[in-house]
């Protein structure tokens, strides 16, 4: 048995290292002192790494100064990088020993070198202090002695840039976010609904008709005008062309990035259509599922399809070296296969017996091609299907199955399952330390079949993403969390640990202005209605210790904010704003406590009800109904939509009186499609704003006895349409619809 002063120890030292992420696979701390980095060190053995070049202009940007290259062996205060070759260093591995004589660094390939430079800036210093960046820095590294290696080979994220389109500048600082989490596979995807993204010399008109959309961009199928050239609205998109596109290859490369392109088939392809019809299924009518946007897909039954797709792909061939080439494949509606005669009389001349077998035909087709050309085919797991194509990999993203399938199988996978690593799915669903939870290898494989998981990445779907910012709140911290999935063996990894490591990643991130998310602080209640006075409360999380801070004057909190160490008196209408705020100044989500002064109504007559005000007008969010005037107004006896004239672009707002059957917090989940709001005694308990679908938000607030103003707004903009409201009181067990406990505003007297 191992005993337990052996692990206090061993937190104790862990607890003193250096914050690196990922973890390496060993790091101690070393005797023999620390090593400061002047403008007099040197670069021994730097032999045209790409890597020293890396580190020379980050350095000199921060620093000020340029670190001299010398090529003899004199190695006092220097860093030296001594190349290891014959096998002791593992594949894309490296050793750093650091102490007061210097740093050294043994690597065998320019990748090793690479992830070396990339642990040797986090050993450094932050040079940012409360949002400003500082000059007074001593650029000191602690005696320590690291062994590290990557534990998959594949350590991916893939960012689609057909929803929205990023420009090159962005390609290049996402390679950097890559690089600095120690990531080599950069998945590019190029095509998808929202536009074809790479130029292709045979086809122009892929770019100058696919390229383009029309209409609001924000927002999944907002673009649902794409392609309309008689549209007023303004136009949006962009493609990289082939110039930009070698330039950005050499930019990984010099990273050990390999870029694996998409070129998305045979659904997903709506621009290819818009630039070339035929290509499509044809004699249908396009598809009428209310909220879905007309949609179609390559015509598995026309010969041009396939002459098409090989143009393409030779020309994607030419430009990226990726051993890879990734197909797309998932999400084909077969139903239009189903309804195309070119298809159903080629499936009868093949014999194939269905549209699965269809999508297998049509996807061993194109994979013989690929390996004509000496790549390998990756796709989605719809690509299982009717057959999996003999060497093609599989990219597992619907749970583990196709993954583990695959495996089995023999074929070698790629796993990406939107449980854990979908990065464009909200925090709130898909926490930085569930994504920390993912173990890559299924545990329905064999120590054999796990050899073909080449590792594990993340996947940034766009539809929601229209911005920079918004990109890299979603990916940070979650790919650090994801790097250390990849990276660490299994058993070094500690989320405890990881999380102590987190607030210097936040500086890291600050000082290169990347936009990250922080959890918000968790509260107790979403609002208290109070008569008096009250005391606001807060648990701080303890890995982020004195990082907590609040507001009582409304602005977001900052660095000159007071940090919360107590509860805080309030004795008017306050809102009390809390978020964690890092070292250089920058605040996390922010969580409020709305505190409202009103004492209990006086009740006279109890009429069961609300009223409720309909007004119509196209809406994006609840509007302010005190700027409108009603087209209607009614009485009911229960939340709903009844009240309502037509189906779409409506609001409603309903007033009544609540009744607290005692002291103490009241739980209420709303429920609706679209946005909605809660407030009782004028504070917001729930904010449920903006176009969703029927999802549920829950919101606590802290009541005394008596009767207490409640109101709902709704608003409706399109498609389905849902609303309800529940409550669970201190003393129940069960939620209630809330309409037991409120009665019409008219009726009551003060
Ligand atoms: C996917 O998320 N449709 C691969
Ligand atoms: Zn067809």
């Amino acid at each position: 048995m191992i005993s337990l002063s052996f692990f206090l120890l061993a937190k104790a030292a862990q607890a003193g290292l250096p914050t690196v992420i990922p973890k390496p696979v060993s790091m101690v701390a070393a005797p023999g002192g620390s090593f400061e980095i002047t403008k007099d060190t040197k670069i021994v053995g730097a032999d045209g790494l790409p890597a020293v070049k890396i580190f020379q202009s980050l350095l000199q940007e921060s620093a000020g100064f340029k670190l001299r290259e010398t090529r003899d062996g004199d190695q006092a205060n220097a860093i030296t990088f001594v190349r290891i070759t014959g096998g002791a260093i593992r594949q894309e591995g490296y050793t750093l020993h650091a102490d007061a004589s210097g740093i050294k660094i043994g690597y065998d390939s320019p990748a090793g070198a690479l992830y070396a430079v990339e642990t040797l800036r986090q050993l450094l210093p932050p040079d940012i202090e409360n949002g400003k960046v500082t000059k007074d820095i001593h650029w000191t590294v602690p005696g320590v002695e690291i062994t590290d290696s990557p534990r998959f080979g594949w350590r991916g994220l893939m960012l689609d840039v057909s929803r929205h389109f990023f420009p090159v500048s962005f390609i290049k600082r996402y390679l950097d976010f890559l690089t600095m989490e120690k990531m080599n596979v950069f998945h590019w995807h190029l095509v998808d609904d929202g536009g074809w993204r790479i130029q292709i010399d045979k086809y122009p008109r892929l770019t100058s008709v696919g390229s383009t959309r029309y209409g609001i961009t924000n927002d999944w199928d907002q673009g649902k005008l794409r392609f309309d050239p008689e549209s007023k609205l303004p136009a949006y998109g962009g493609f990289y062309t082939k110039r930009e596109i070698r330039d950005i290859i050499k930019y990984a490369a010099d990273r050990n990035i390999t870029i694996v392109p998409e070129i998305e088939m045979p659904g997903h392809s709506m621009p290819v259509f818009a630039a070339y019809p035929n290509l499509a299924c044809q004699n249908l009518t396009p598809s009428t599922i209310p909220g879905r946007p007309a949609t179609n897909v390559y015509c598995a039954g026309n010969p041009e399809t396939y002459t098409f797709i090989q143009n393409v792909l030779t020309e994607v061939i030419d430009l990226f070296p990726s051993k890879w080439i990734h197909i797309g494949g998932d999400e084909v509606d077969k139903e239009f296969w189903h309804g195309c005669t070119r298809c159903q009389t080629l499936m009868k001349e093949k014999g194939l017996k269905n549209e699965e077998e269809l999508q297998s035909y049509f996807i061993r087709s194109i994979e013989h091609f690929v390996a004509s050309k000496g790549r390998r085919l990756i796709g989605w797991d719809e690509i299982l299907e009717g057959g999996l194509a003999p060497g093609a990999t599989v990219m597992s993203w619907r749970g583990e199955d196709g993954g583990i399938a695959a495996a089995q199988a023999g074929h070698d996978v790629v796993m990406s399952p939107t449980t854990y690593v979908y990065f464009d799915f909200p925090y709130a669903g898909q926490s930085t330390e569930h994504v920390y939870s993912y173990e890559p290898i299924p545990s329905a494989l064999n120590a054999e079949q796990a050899k073909h998981v080449l590792g594990g990445q993340a996947n940034e779907w766009t539809e929601w993403i229209p911005t920079t910012q918004r990109a890299e709140y979603m990916i940070f911290p979650r790919v650090a969390a994801l790097s250390e999935d990849l990276w660490t063996p299994k058993e070094n990894k500690d989320f405890a640990d990881f999380t102590r490591r987190l607030p210097d990643l936040y500086n890291r991130l600050d000082r290169q202005k990347i936009t990250y998310h922080i959890e918000a602080p968790h509260v107790n209640d979403s609002a208290i209605i109070f008569s008096d006075h009250t005391v606001v409360s807060v648990g701080a999380a303890p890995n982020m210790p004195g990082m907590l801070r609040y507001t009582v004057d409304g602005s977001i909190p900052s660095g000159s904010s007071p940090v919360y160490t107590s509860p805080i008196d309030v004795t008017t209408d306050t809102d009390v704003h809390f978020a964690y705020v890092t070292a250089s100044g920058q605040p996390g989500d922010v969580s409020t406590v709305s505190c409202r002064k009103a004492a209990p109504i006086d009740v006279k007559t109890i009429t069961p009800g609300w009223r409720v005000g309909y007004y119509e007008g196209t809406f994006e969010l609840v509007p302010k109904f005190s700027d409108l005037k009603a087209t209607g107004v009614s009485v009911v006896d229960h939340i709903g939509l009844e009240s309502r004239v037509r189906d779409e672009n409506y609001a409603l707002h309903f007033e009544g009186v609540f009744h607290a059957e005692t002291d103490g917090v009241y739980n209420f989940t709303i429920s609706s499609d679209d946005g909605s709001w809660l407030k009782l005694g004028g504070a917001t308990v729930i904010d449920h704003d903006g176009p969703h679908s029927d999802v549920a938000k829950s919101g606590r607030v802290r009541l005394s006895r008596g009767w207490h103003s409640i109101e709902v707004g709704y608003y409706q903009g399109g498609g389905a349409a849902a609303l309800r409201l529940s409550v669970k009181t201190p003393g129940s067990k069960e939620s209630i619809p809330v309409d037991r406990l409120v009665i019409q505003p008219a009726v009551q007297s003060h």
